[in-house]
Formats: structure tokens, sequence, C-alpha cells
């Protein structure tokens, strides 16, 4: 639950609207070029479109309906009778100019959509990057489904935003004041009466988006435990075959959807009421014109100067349908914006996570080393709180082979994860060849260790290419010896497609041992200077077993080698052994000393290792 509580934190709070599209708009930046030709296309549309409504009015007023006194016609001087040449040569105009009105729409989304995508590509690669230098801590805490969600589902909401919404808000909303402009302009009295209902549309508007955000953040976090239960359950599906688990997967995974389900529901409820309250705004308006207006031109009276005429009508309840048009559609795409929106303070959340593991400012390349470490009173939690390890002090020289041993959750892991800074300390230092591993840049520390866990990551590459990443500059010819040496270069020569076989996700296609054969190739081409090793407890056959025992004891030979031990043999050779108890190292010694000592390790030694010894003393069958 705590930790539920820290991600809440940490990952999901809520940012101001205003902020994240501002943020969001900043990484437009680069591509203002492109963005100056949308915004003069936009004007250039925009008032195509203004003008239109106009002409029809003019073309009514000047060549179909003219009244002889009072005119409002302003397209030619004096209009008397009706002139079908040039309403023709209007109606023309009218249709050319909406052509290259059309052409420069298409264009300008095109245009917005191409810089669209550049910022998201930057958007994703920034997360991606981000994701690379998150901790393990951070992957402690938070599911792997809900961070590739918001890569994918919450970047596609940006992108349909960008793409399509940004500009036509924009578009629109320039309509929207064009178009109250320009009535005042043609008829003050009757554009005061049209318009008396927009800001009451505006309103509304704005009411609902705040709504709709809420909803929409909610939509986007669900739509991330939905994804990170499906992750789970496709990582998992072996396990959960194995144990029965699928019937409480299913359900939980329907619960989680259920609950997407539910939140995508309100927000388009939200969102789509929108649409007929400001219907109903705009019938209103719409009716009190065409009431007003026409018994007013019927009078033929003019009002505050400002004749009433058929054209000045007609013109109007365009306008009108103009006016209101753009308060509909921006309701409607002020959702997709604050879907977008929700989605882009999860990106950006995910970005603002300050990396724990960093490279001090003034780290040092930790330089070629011997491979001494040193733990000086070395303190250790996960979680605030609840201690790990408390106070280890321990000494390895270089070359020498050291075994850590202890129950379960002793905190053996720990140690190793401490030598390579996969974690920091709390408390006290961890020193390699004298210097402390916070001082140096990771790259180069982890360069000179090698790590071979009891479960060992590979990619779905070539088993060549997964030998490789112990080193990138490796040729084939060396790739080959350190398979060798790994005792894998028989089973891997077998393998259908020799060394450029492909494996599948995390190896499948290989046994446990020889995945481990692989992970201590990987090793043994890195060549490090230090090895850690989490000794598998899992049984391989002893033909296997023999094979990855010979690997490790040639991996060990030279260098600093610190063991998880759960085989007799390595305990043995070890050096020295610590035994390690509820964080704290209880015992040191070699195994006979220890033996002699009678104490925790003599225990551990009776429940763990003194079949195994015996099992060795008696010829095998
Ligand atoms: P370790 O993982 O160091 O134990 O966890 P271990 O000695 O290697 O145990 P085995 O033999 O592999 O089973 C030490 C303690 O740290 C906590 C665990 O609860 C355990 O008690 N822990 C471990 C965390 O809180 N978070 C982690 O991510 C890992
Ligand atoms: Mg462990």
């Amino acid at each position: 639950m705590m930790r539920r509580d820290l991600l809440e934190r940490e990952y999901r709070k809520p940012t101001a609207a205003n902020v994240t599209l501002k943020r969001l708009l900043n990484y437009f930046r680069p591509y203002r070029r492109t963005l100056s030709y949308v915004v003069i296309l936009i004007i250039i549309t925009t008032l195509i479109q203004l003008l239109t409504p106009y002409l029809i009015g003019q073309a009514i007023d000047c060549f179909v309906a003219p009244t002889a006194e009072e005119s409002s016609c302003r397209l030619v001087a004096q209009a008397t009778k009706p002139n079908v040449t040039n309403l023709t040569l209007v109606s023309v105009f009218l249709i050319a100019i909406n052509i290259a009105s059309a052409v420069g729409n298409g264009y300008l989304f095109y245009l917005m959509a191409y810089a669209g995508q550049q910022v998201l590509t930057t958007l994703r690669n920034q997360v991606f990057d981000q994701i690379h230098r998150l901790s393990l801590r951070f992957y402690d805490q938070n599911p792997a489904g809900d961070i590739m969600s918001r890569l994918t589902n919450d970047a596609d909401q940006i992108a349909t935003a960008v793409n399509f919404a940004l500009a036509r808000v924009g578009s629109q909303l320039l309509v929207l004041f064009g178009s109250v402009a320009v009535m005042f302009v043609i008829h003050p009295p009757l554009a005061l009466l049209s318009t008396t209902v927009v800001p009451l549309m505006l309103i509304t508007t704005m009411l609902f988006a705040r709504w709709a955000r809420y909803a929409f953040r909610q939509t986007r976090q669900e739509m991330g435990e939905v994804n990170a239960d499906l992750q789970e359950s496709i990582s998992g599906v072996r396990e959960a075959q194995a144990f029965g688990r699928e019937v409480e997967n299913i359900e939980r995974f329907k619960e989680r959807n259920a609950a997407n389900r539910d939140a995508n529901i309100r927000a388009v409820a939200i969102t789509s009421a929108l649409q007929p309250t400001l219907n109903l705004l705009s019938v209103i308006g719409q009716a009190a014109i065409i009431g007003v207006g026409s018994l007013w031109a019927i009078r033929g009276t003019a009002i505050l100067g400002y004749p009433v005429t058929i054209g000045v009508l007609v013109a109007f309840l365009v306008y009108l349908q103009r006016l209101y048009e753009p308060v509909r559609v921006v309701g409607q795409l002020w959702a997709q914006i604050q879907a977008a929106l929700a989605g882009a303070e999860r990106m950006f959340n995910l970005l603002d996570i300050q990396p724990d593991l960093t490279d001090a400012p003034n780290a040092k390349e930790l330089p070629p080393i011997k491979g001494e470490i040193i733990f000086e009173n070395v303190h250790f939690a996960y979680v605030p709180d609840e201690p790990v390890l408390r106070g280890i002090d321990l000494k390895i020289e270089p070359g020498q082979t050291v075994a850590i041993v202890g129950p379960t959750g002793a905190g053996k892991t720990s140690i190793i994860n401490l030598i390579a800074r996969y974690y920091d300390v709390t408390e006290g230092r961890v020193l390699i060849d004298g210097y402390d591993v916070r001082e140096v840049t990771q790259s180069s520390l982890r360069r000179q260790i090698g790590v071979v866990l009891q479960d060992n990551f590979l990619w779905s590459d070539t088993i060549e290419n997964n030998i490789r990443y112990g080193n990138l500059e490796a040729t084939h010819e060396q790739i080959i010896e350190a398979a060798k040496l790994a005792r894998a270069h028989e089973f891997i020569e077998r393998s259908p497609d020799g060394y450029q076989t492909e494996l599948g996700e995390r190896g499948v296609g290989l046994s446990l041992g020889q995945r481990q054969l692989i992970a201590i190739a990987r090793a043994a081409l890195s060549n490090p200077r230090v090895l850690i090793l989490d000794e598998a407890t899992s049984n391989v056959d002893t033909r296997t077993e023999r094979l990855i025992q010979a690997a490790l004891d040639t991996l060990m030979k030279d260098r600093t080698s610190v063991v998880i031990a759960h085989r007799l043999s390595t305990i043995r050779n070890a050096d020295c052994v610590f035994v390690l108890k509820e964080g704290q190292i209880v015992e040191r010694g070699t195994h006979e000393e220890l033996l002699a000592l009678k104490g925790h390790y003599y225990t551990l030694y009776q429940s763990q290792f003194r079949r195994e010894a015996e099992a060795s003393e008696q010829p095998a069958l």
C-alpha cells in the first residue's frame, strides 16, 4: 500500500491545464516556420469564410432584389434591377475562393500533422531515454504496463489533438471573433441581438471542459492500469497456467477493464451533453433573428439608421450558422484537447521524475581497477524505515573469491546490488579501489564489473548478439572464444543456426542452464576485474551443472569474485565466507574456521549443505 502512495505522489500528480499546454506548445518551437505557414493559411481561409456570407448578402441586395432607395448594396454604385450576369460573376468568384480555401485547409492540416508528428517523435524519444535513466527502484514500484501506456495510448491521444484539433480550434476561434466583428460592421443592432447567446455558449463550454478534463484524466489512468494488467498477464502467462490463476487474472482484468469503460463513458457523457446544450442555445439565437429580423424587414424600417433588407437577413443567418459552428466545434474538439492534455500530463510526469541514481556532477571515470572492495558501515533500505542492511563492514582484497551465505531475505542480493551501484546506500560508503562508487561514472564502474544472475535476461536477438552485450566491440572470434570459455560453444554449434540462432523474448528456446552459460560467456567477454555471481539454485542436470561449475571456475580465476553461494564446492574454495543474517554479518572466515565455531554457519551447514556434502562423498551411481 505504501508503494502505491509513493507512486501516486510522484508520478500521478495533476498539473494545471495551462501549464501542460504551454509545455506541450514549447515542443513546437523548432517548427516555428511551419507553424507560421499554418497561421497564414488559417488567416486566409478564415477571411474567405468570413467574406462568403457577406458576398451572398450583397449578391441578393445588388443583383436579385435591389431596393431603389437606401440600398445596402455596396458592390455597385446604382442597383435598380436584377442582373443575372453580375450574379453569375459573383457566384463563380465565390466558388473559386472557396475551392482555394478548401485546398488551403488541406495543406494546413498536412503541415500541422507534419509538425505534430515531429513533436510526438521527440516526446516519445525523450520518454524512452528517461526509461533507461530511471533506477531499478522506480521499476520496483511502478508496473511496466502503465509506463508503456504512456508511450503508446497517451502519445496517441496527443497525436490526435495536435494533428487535428489544435489547428481547427485556432481557425474556428478566428471565425468566431471574425464573424462577430463583421456582423457588427454590417448591422450593429442585429449583431447585438444575435450575439447575446455567445457568452452563454462560451461559459457552458468552459464549464464542460473542466469536468471533461477530470474525467479524461481518469480514463488515461484507468487505461494505464488495464495495460499494466495486460502486460503482467502476458509475461506471467506460464505461471498463471501453472498455478491455475487464469480465472482470477481474467476476473481482475474484467474489473479493471470495466473501470476503464466507466471512466470513458463518463468522459463521453460529459462531452456529448455539451452538444445538445449548445444546439439549444444556437436555435434560440437563430429564432430571435428570424422572428425580430423578419418583422423589421417586412416593415422596411431602418433600425438606428441601418436598413434591414432581405440580403442583410440572409447574410446574418449564414453568419449565425458559422458563428455557432465554431463554438460547437471548439466544444467538441475541446474534448480531444482535454484527453490529449491528460495524456501529455502523464508523459510529462514521467519525464519529470528525477532519476535518483545519476552521475555526480563532478563524477570521474573509474580508472582500470585492481578489484578491491570495501564496505564501510553500510546501511541500506529499499523503502524508508525498513532497513535491509544494518552496518555492514567488509573488505575484499583484489583477486579474492568470497562467498556470501545466509537465510533467504537476509540481504545477500542487496549487497551485490550496492557493489554495482544499482541502488545507493542510505548510510556509509562502498569503495572500489578506494573510490566511492557514487563519485565515479556509472558506465566506467559497470564496465569493470561483470554480473551473472540466477535469472539472466536475454534479448530477443541472436545468440551471438546476446553474448556481444558484454563488449560491443568484440569480434566474432572473440565471441567464440568467450563461448568456449563458458563451455557454451558446443550447444550453440548444435543450435539450428549456430551463433545466429534467434532467441525468443527473454531467451525462450533455451534451457535455464543454457541461459546461464550464455550469461557467463557474456561476462567472460567483458573481461571484468570484479565478478558478481548469484549462483543458481535451480535444478539443472548434472552434466550442465558440471559445465557451469567448470565455466565459473575459469571465469573466477584472477578476478575479485563475490558469489552468493548455494553450492558447497564454491564455499569450500572461497578465501572468505560472510554469513549474513537479518542485514548483518554475524560470522566471517573460511569454511573450516566457521564450522569449528559451531555458530550460525554450523547450523546453516547442517540444514542446507550437509546432504550435498554427503551426496558428493558417495560414489555416483
Ligand atoms: P535480499 O533480496 O537482499 O535477500 O532482500 P537475499 O538474502 O538475497 O534472499 P534470497 O536468498 O535471494 O531469497 C533482503 C530484504 O530486502 C527486502 C526483502 O523483503 C528482504 O527481506 N527487499 C528486497 C525489498 O524490500 N525490496 C526489494 O526490491 C528487494
Ligand atoms: Mg537473493
